[in-house]
């Protein structure tokens, strides 16, 4: 058979209009439109414009993809546009330079490293927690990106170079800069760049401010020189083990950018889900209530916590299945053979966590968050992907569930969260998938 017949063989997914392709319903409908191509197949052809493009779906094709053929994919155009903003960061490198990186930002993600986070997070979350009074209403989903970015920002440099208006100006000027990246990455190359438009004003000079200040405490740890034991000085002091090869300062810049391009919105999108589906279902507010206080008392969750907090982690499992990431891309280097499929080299490959995460065939009604769903834990590998995997899975992991839990049991023990009469929350996706606008109203929490 030739490959054009192969190719042919792979389902179209419906709702294709001219010129557009199916760039319209995925701009308008998103997750939703993902959601739907599980029923024509696992591998489902969709345009882009003009571009062909593939859908893969199900947990043996994406382990294919993210580790088996690892090497026969890089990672797509939507990451080079990403460029402008991050540079050649963990997210957006490739092949040897990639490599390099991931082994000398690795350092900063060990365990001893996240220990030290999570004191820092515990204090954020706590100062958060101090501000609130009962029956005040909380704009939860802009509170939760604030905390995520300045416990990024904090985690970063503990030192006192990063007052907390700095942090705060960091979390603001990333999630202002991303919020454009979004809309840009749709558009033809350079269209954006050429507007004449206020906000493309605006938000160049919010790029030209984040670097700016990126530079700065660059510039103030190489004078400094001690470790102040934060992500900073671990990237500044890493070297490669075998050619003792250490980071440029332009690296260590792309590596800050990219921490905080990744670290931020995917992890207040599963704070924000978690307080909101704490809200709606009261049997689990109770039992991860009970567990936190049982467990940890008064403390701020330590490392070892995690495992501990068994309901809570699955709770929190759902949370990431719930709102995770709605698409990633990847493009074929090479031909690539799958079952019976060709994939010709050069081809746009798209995955969604989030429409896998919600596939009923795997998770029986999706939408209910269920933690005992986990239990005995008998999903096939591939089936849950909130962090991806293979060896462009995410780095900061640990980082992430460190600071789910810490949050989750220093907010709840204190707090109670309920909806504000007359929200009218939305599933919306900008990289993940959040509850928004998730206004709440904080009560003291009744110790029994
Ligand atoms: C709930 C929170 C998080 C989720 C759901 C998440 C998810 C992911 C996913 C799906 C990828 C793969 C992206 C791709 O294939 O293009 C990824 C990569 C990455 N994540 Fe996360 N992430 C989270 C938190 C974090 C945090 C807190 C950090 C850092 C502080 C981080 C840093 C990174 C980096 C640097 C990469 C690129 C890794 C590489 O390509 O080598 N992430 N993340």
């Amino acid at each position: 058979m030739r490959v054009l017949d192969q190719v042919q063989a792979i389902p179209t997914a419906p709702g294709r209009v001219p010129l557009l392709g199916h760039g319209l319903a995925m701009a308008r409908r998103k997750h939703e439109f993902l959601r739907g191509l599980s029923a024509h197949g696992n591998l489902v052809r969709l345009y882009l414009g003009r571009e062909v493009a593939y859908y893969v779906h199900g947990p043996e094709l994406l382990r294919q993809m993210l580790v088996t053929d690892s090497r026969k994919v890089g990672k797509g155009w939507v990451y080079d546009r990403l460029r402008s903003f991050v540079g050649q960061g963990l997210v957006t490198s490739e092949g040897p330079l990639h490599t390099l990186q991931r082994r000398l930002v690795q350092p900063a993600f060990r365990s001893a490293r996240i220990s030290s986070y999570m004191e820092v997070m515990g204090e954020l979350t706590n100062t958060l927690a101090d501000s609130w009074q009962p029956g005040q209403r909380v704009a939860v989903d802009d509170a939760m990106a604030e905390l995520s970015g300045t416990v990024v920002a904090r985690c970063l440099c503990s030192s006192s170079s990063m007052s907390p208006e700095k942090a705060r100006r960091l979390a603001f000027l990333n999630t202002a800069v991303l919020k454009v990246m979004s809309v840009r990455s749709l558009m033809p190359e350079g269209l954006w760049e050429r507007l004449p438009l206020p906000s493309t004003k605006r938000s160049n000079a919010h790029v030209a401010e984040f670097h700016r200040i990126i530079d700065d405490l660059i510039a103030q740890y190489r004078a400094d020189r001690s470790d102040h034991h934060d992500l900073m000085s671990a990237l500044m002091t890493a070297r490669d083990e075998d050619t003792g090869e250490v980071m440029t300062d332009e690296q260590v810049h792309n590596e800050i950018t990219t921490l905080f391009v990744a670290g931020i919105e995917t992890t207040s999108a599963a704070l924000s889900g978690a307080l909101y589906e704490l809200a709606r279902n009261p049997d689990v507010e109770r039992r991860v209530v009970a567990e936190v206080t049982e467990v940890l008392g008064d403390r701020t969750p330590a490392l070892e916590d995690i495992s501990r907090l068994d309901y809570t982690r699955r709770f929190l499992r759902e949370v990431l299945r719930r709102y995770g990431i709605w698409f990633l891309m990847r493009r074929a280097n090479e031909d690539i053979a799958w079952q019976d499929w060709r994939i010709p080299a050069g081809t746009t490959l798209l995955f969604s966590p989030h429409a896998l995460h919600h596939d009923p065939a795997l998770y029986p009604d999706p939408e209910r968050i269920d933690p005992d769903r986990w239990l005995p834990e008998t999903l096939s590998r591939g089936a849950f992907l909130p962090f991806s995997t293979g060896p462009r899975g995410c780095i900061g992991e640990s980082f992430a569930w460190a600071e789910l839990t810490v949050v989750l049991a220093n907010l709840v023990r204190r707090w109670h969260l309920r909806l504000a009469p007359g929200a009218n929350v939305q599933q919306v996706a900008s990289s993940s998938v959040h509850p928004v606008p998730l206004p709440m109203i904080v009560e003291e929490r009744v110790r029994t």
